[in-house]
Parts: structure tokens; C-alpha cells; sequence
């Protein structure tokens, strides 16, 4: 059965395929812009939802992040996310769900031995109708916590 998991129902305003541009900041490093696709996709009749992103770098193309994971239902009026990065960061959120809005807050945030050091990591995700906004902050390299990403997508 293909049929997307019923505990799926508050979080289905993610699922689908989505393009768009963001942009990059932080103290230590360059401003910088990038294209993005993001897919969320329910697991088959189990109730979670697979999510891979990949950038690049806008203008020249060179590839930039990437991560994949999954968000699953919380409870009530809430979800968990856990994320794996290339870059050795392993992420596990819990969120509140309001409507087509989800606010991810850290819980955990684990590290390679190499990684680079990353203490808390905040994601927030809105949808309206077709459009995806997010924002995701963290503290990191002995920062305060801060916006390091913003974007705007579109569900194609
Ligand atoms: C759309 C996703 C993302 C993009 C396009 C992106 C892009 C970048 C870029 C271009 C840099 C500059 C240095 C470099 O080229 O490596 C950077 C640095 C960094 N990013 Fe991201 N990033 C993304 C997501 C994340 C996430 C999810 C985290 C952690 C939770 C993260 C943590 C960091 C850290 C810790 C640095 C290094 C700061 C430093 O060394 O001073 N990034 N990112």
C-alpha cells in the first residue's frame, strides 16, 4: 500500500518537491546565496516522512550542504525531526506545530570527531499554499546562537 500513514495528516503540508533560493550568514564566514531542492516524502503506509535537501552555490553552481532525515509525528500538536549531515553533525529536534508552521529546537546535536563544533540548532519551516519559508539558527565555532540560513521555496 502507498497510501501516506493517517498520523501523517498534520504534517502533510510538507510533503511534495520544493525549489527555490536562500541566503547565508554568519560571523565567521562570507555572506553567501544558493539554489536549493528539498523533498519530503511519506514513507510508505509508516508514519514518517523522508527528508534529503542539497544546495549549491548560486551563480557558479559548486556544490554546498546537503542533508537528509526524517520528521515523524509528535503527539499532540507536535513532531521530532532527526538529521544526518555529510559534515559529521547528527541533529534531534523536537517541534510544535502550528497549522502549516513547525518550529524544530535542538534536543541533541552530536558530532563526528571531526566535525566542526555545532552546540544548538533551531529550524523553522512555514508553509502557505504553495510557498516554503525557513529559517534555521544555531550556535556554532563558539558563536552565539543566530540565524545562519534563510530561503523561500516553491512547491513544484
Ligand atoms: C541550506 C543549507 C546550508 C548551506 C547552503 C550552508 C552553507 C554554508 C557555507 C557556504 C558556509 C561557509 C563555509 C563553507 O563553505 O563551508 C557554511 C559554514 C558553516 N555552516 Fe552551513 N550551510 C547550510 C546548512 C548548515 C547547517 C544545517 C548547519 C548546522 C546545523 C551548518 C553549519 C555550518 C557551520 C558550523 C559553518 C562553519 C562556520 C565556520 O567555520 O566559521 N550549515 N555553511
Amino acid at each position: 500500500m502507498n497510501r501516506a500513514h493517517p498520523d501523517l495528516d498534520s504534517l502533510a503540508f510538507l510533503v511534495g518537491t520544493w525549489k527555490g533560493t536562500g541566503s547565508g550568514r554568519y560571523p565567521t564566514i562570507e555572506p553567501f546565496e544558493y539554489v536549493e531542492e528539498a523533498v519530503f516524502t511519506p514513507g510508505p503506509g509508516k508514519p514518517f516522512i523522508l527528508y534529503r535537501q542539497r544546495t549549491r552555490r548560486a551563480g557558479d553552481g559548486e556544490p554546498l550542504h546537503s542533508e537528509s532525515g526524517y520528521i515523524r509525528p509528535g503527539g499532540t500538536e507536535g513532531a521530532e525531526l532527526v538529521i544526518a549531515q555529510p559534515t559529521g553533525i547528527v541533529e534531534v529536534h523536537t517541534g510544535d506545530l502550528c497549522g502549516s508552521r513547525v518550529r524544530f529546537r535542538s534536543r541533541d546535536v552530536r558530532l563526528s570527531p571531526t566535525a566542526v563544533e555545532v552546540s544548538r540548532v533551531e529550524r523553522c519551516i512555514s508553509v502557505d499554499g504553495h510557498t516554503m519559508l525557513y529559517r534555521l539558527w544555531m550556535a556554532a565555532v563558539g558563536q552565539p546562537f543566530q540565524v545562519h540560513l534563510e530561503a523561500e521555496l516553491t512547491r513544484v
